[in-house]
């Protein structure tokens, strides 16, 4: 059974969207994309993409999401509104890292505008292949986060 992934962007990475779908089957060994759009290059709603992908995540269906919009910033904003979802808004390496690591991040959200391509695929490949550092205080600290979405 492959590695499904969720993948969308908005307007602003839709030029790239080929690219990044190769990259992200290209990080590991048995991944699928499934990528939810947009189909067009015209003028779209991040949150309508954002609320795609982390249906599919929040329901299982795929194991992490990766979101692009111009910043990154309206996606991770729209996704971490979604229950069960952890999702990380990176510029770098070592976020990218932590945020598997500490925050068992579950979807991962860039800026087309602010990050060139080169580190985009570095950060697909480390948030695809960064296991959770299972250690107590993370758990602990990921299930207070997750007390939050109850409090409702
Ligand atoms: C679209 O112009 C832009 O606002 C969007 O891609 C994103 O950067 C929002 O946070």
């Amino acid at each position: 059974m492959p590695r499904q992934i969720a993948f969308a962007c908005d307007h602003a990475a839709f030029h790239v969207k080929d690219t990044l779908i190769k990259m992200i089957t290209s990080a590991g060994e048995d991944i699928e994309v499934n990528y939810l759009g947009p189909t067009t290059g015209d003028s779209v709603d991040y949150p309508d993409f954002a609320a795609a992908v982390c249906a599919k995540v929040a329901s299982g269906e795929a194991e992490k999401g990766i979101l692009v919009c111009g910043t990154g910033v309206g996606m991770s904003i729209a996704a971490n509104k979604v229950n069960g979802i952890r999702a990380a808004l990176c510029h770098d390496h070592v976020t990218t890292v932590l945020t598997r690591q500490h925050n068992n991040a579950n979807v991962l959200c860039m800026g087309e505008r602010v990050s060139g391509l080169e580190v985009i695929q570095d950060m697909i490949q480390t948030f695809l292949n960064t296991p959770f550092s299972d250690e107590a205080r993370h758990i602990r600290r990921i299930e207070k986060v997750t007390a939050l979405e109850k409090q409702e």
